[in-house]
């Protein structure tokens, strides 16, 4: 039977079984799955794990720190933090389309693993042949990889990898679903902070800015996403949203009045929105008082922000992310 204990003792043997006396990386993005997975290989392989997480500068405000503290904490996991912001903002430059925003970041995660297992390997490792990927059922799906679904996006830890990678997968979560995720992660004692997180994309912010990633416009986001997930926390309404998007468009600008005169800056957009897999969503009808402090205080305390909108939109038609 489908029971959270069979699911995790099913899958740390099949890893011990597939990883052998190898030794794994795995990528850790600050997000659920990439969390769940490494501690259930590091349940099954202990020692032979090394997890990289890797700062994109994508990362949203304090996440990196989560990682290192409170993941660490929770799991004993070897760790290896990599600063590779600048490196991915300057493969970014001037790349405003989403798919190739995707692509890029999916490969320099990867050129970064790379050069991690080099260094692991440097420093007297074994040889690592595995990288461990928080895949989940939906993304397997919507990359095209299920029964006779179109490519909707490439999501970076599926369809967005090169061909050319040098890792065998060890994807022990690609049947799952979200809620199952979660279970399993409370099973392996994993805290609340971790494992009841929303959803947040591999390529992180690099696709809730509309237009070209700079580390000015990554800043603005970052702030305007700290505002609304702490006014969204405040009012309880963490378990009743399955996530919220806040995006910059970069590329719109429109006139406002701020302050002492006119602005000509750009808009916000939350996309909160309620669902049961990812796969379907409706859009979140939160309170106004809500939307309003979201509201004023984005406008107020984040420069070159003018206007917040609200995406009242479900998916389909919409995708939840933007990009
Ligand atoms: P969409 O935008 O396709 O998103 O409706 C569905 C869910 O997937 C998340 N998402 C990603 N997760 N890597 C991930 O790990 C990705 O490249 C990626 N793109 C979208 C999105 O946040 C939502 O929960």
């Amino acid at each position: 039977t489908w029971t959270t204990g069979n699911i995790v003792e099913e899958q740390v043997a099949a890893i011990r079984e597939q990883v052998g006396d190898k030794r794994a990386i795995c990528g850790l993005s600050g997000g659920v799955d990439s969390a769940v997975a490494a501690a259930l290989v590091q349940k099954a392989i202990g020692s032979q794990l090394t997890c990289v997480y890797v700062d994109h500068g994508l990362m949203r405000k304090g996440e990196t720190e989560q990682v290192e503290k409170d993941f660490v904490a929770a799991t004993g996991v070897q760790l290896k933090v990599v600063d590779a912001q600048e490196r991915f903002l300057n493969a970014l430059a001037g790349v405003s389309d989403p798919e190739t925003k995707r692509k890029i970041i999916g490969r320099e995660f990867i050129r970064v693993f790379e050069q991690a297992q080099a260094e692991i390997i440097a420093e007297g490792g074994a040889d690592v042949a595995f990288l461990v990927q928080g895949t989940l059922y939906p993304d397997v799906v919507e990359s095209g990889g299920g029964t006779g679904t179109a490519n909707i996006k490439s999501h970076h830890n599926v369809g967005g990898l090169p061909d050319d990678i040098e890792f065998e997968l060890v994807e022990p979560l690609r049947q799952l679903f979200k809620d199952e995720v979660r279970m399993v992660g409370q099973e392996l004692g994993l805290p609340d902070e971790i494992v009841q997180r929303q959803p947040f994309p591999g390529p992180g912010l690099g696709i809730r800015i509309v237009g070209e990633v700079t580390k000015d416009r990554l800043d603005l986001l970052r702030e305007a996403d700290a505002i609304a997930r702490h006014e969204l926390s405040a009012a309880g309404l963490d378990r009743e949203i399955w996530q919220c998007p806040v995006v910059l468009l970069a590329d719109v600008r429109s006139v406002g009045v701020q302050g002492d005169g006119r602005t000509y800056g750009h808009p916000i957009v939350l996309r909160p929105v309620s669902s049961e897999d990812a796969m379907t969503a409706d859009w979140t009808r939160m309170p106004y008082e809500v939307l309003a402090k979201i509201s004023t205080r984005i406008t107020n305390e984040v420069p070159e922000v003018n206007r917040v909108v609200l995406d009242c939109t479900s998916k389909p038609p919409g995708t939840i992310e933007w990009e």
